[in-house]
């Protein structure tokens, strides 16, 4: 399949489209680099041998992207393109709005006037909010985020699936769980901007030196060590699940739409994690309590049988190899990628 990858030389893409091209497709990537660099499409190419067409521009340009489906031949979509920093989402929520509600209109209509049949797009398993019973399962209602960023991820998914079930582009909903890890090769990785948000990119900032220590965000929650648990999965694996769930919507015409969760269906702790990536590291990470972070959930993880049945995907990859592959990438790219 020839498929447009939006968002395709971001953290989460950019490991898609290595898999399409092993798995025999043909990515494009869409991107504006407003969170990822060019240089990534050159890794891109190293990796898979191939040209990797690329066109840099905003989704939310009406023009440009019903020019780019017009003409592009495409069988399907992969919609990774998004602002993603749930505490910046709280500080500029028309932003959030704007980029990720509004790119995703565009698209859906560009798609539809196109007749391209197929989207799989990156959701989140923060749409159950904070009540959902652990595991989360897809049929859990009512929907609901604690956050800006979070309800954006709500309305995308009510607009796709309106726009699925009037006939127009089929869709994967494909809810991530705490997506972690690097391409084996140490090529590419997690590369965000400034100061990190999320666990894993701290922890391997700390371990390459570029940051002081970690602070732990609370460790008197009701979890076995007092630290929060959650559901990380590799990238790869998830990368493989974007595979599944394209494959899986393109040989069954007669499903509209479809959420899938895509984690390994088991918790693991903030401290816990931080010894793992010691021992794959040989690294120490200094660490000090800090106070709570605002709208943290004590542990979730996914109930990921669905996946399992219907796509025949699974998560594979142990948190020992997600601490490995995220090292060999942060130790062979300390300051990220250039440029
Ligand atoms: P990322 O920021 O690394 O990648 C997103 C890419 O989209 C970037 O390359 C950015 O430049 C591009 N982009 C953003 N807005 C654009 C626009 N309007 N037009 C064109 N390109 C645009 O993020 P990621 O971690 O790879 O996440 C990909 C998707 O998965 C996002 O939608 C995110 O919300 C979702 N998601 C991520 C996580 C996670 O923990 N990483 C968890 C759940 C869901
Ligand atoms: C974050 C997002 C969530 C998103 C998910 C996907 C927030 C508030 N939530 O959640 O919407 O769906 O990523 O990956 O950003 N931690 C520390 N110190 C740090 C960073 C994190 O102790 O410097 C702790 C956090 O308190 C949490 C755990 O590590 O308990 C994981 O944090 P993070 O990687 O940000 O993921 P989530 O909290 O699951």
């Amino acid at each position: 399949m020839r498929v447009l990858v939006t968002g395709g030389a971001g953290y989460i893409g950019s490991h898609t489209v290595v898999r399409l091209v092993e798995d025999g497709h043909e990515p494009v990537v869409l991107d504006s680099f407003v969170n990822s660099r060019p240089s990534v499409i050159a890794r891109l190419e190293e990796l898979t041998g191939r040209t990797i067409e690329t066109h840099s521009f905003d989704l939310r340009d009406v023009d440009k992207t019903n020019a780019l489906l017009d003409d592009g031949r495409f069988d399907a979509v992969i919609h990774f393109a998004g602002l993603k920093a749930v505490g910046e989402s709280s500080q500029i929520p028309l932003e959030y709005y704007d980029n990720n509600v509004g790119s995703t209109l565009v698209l859906a209509r560009a798609m539809d006037r196109a007749g391209v049949p197929v989207l799989v797009f990156s959701s989140s398993a923060t749409v159950y909010g904070e009540l959902a019973p652990v595991p989360y399962v897809e049929t859990h209602e009512p929907l609901a985020s604690n956050n800006p960023y979070g309800r954006t991820k709500l309305v995308q998914e009510m607009l796709l699936s309106d726009v699925a079930t009037a006939g127009g582009p089929r869709v994967a909903l494909l809810r991530y769980f705490n997506p972690v890890g690097a391409h084996p090769s140490g090529r590419i990785g997690e590369d965000p901007h400034g100061v990190p948000n999320n666990l894993m990119p701290f922890i391997a900032q700390v371990a390459v030196g570029r940051r002081e220590q970690l602070q732990v965000f609370g460790n008197d929650y009701p979890t076995p060590d007092g630290t929060p648990q959650r559901d990380y999965l590799h990238v790869v694996d998830l990368a493989e699940g974007h595979v599944a769930a394209l494959e899986y919507l393109s040989d069954h015409p007669d499903v509209v739409e479809r959420a899938w969760n895509l984690g390994g269906g088991h918790g693991t702790s903030v401290l816990e994690m931080i010894a793992a990536f010691e021992s794959a590291s040989g690294r120490p990470i200094p660490h000090e309590v800090a106070p709570r972070r605002t709208g943290d959930l004590a542990a979730f993880w996914a109930d990921a049988s669905r996946a399992e049945t219907e796509l025949g995907w699974r998560a594979e990859r142990s948190i020992e190899q997600m601490c490995a592959d995220t090292w060999r990438w942060q130790s062979g790219n300390p300051q990220g990628y250039p440029g």
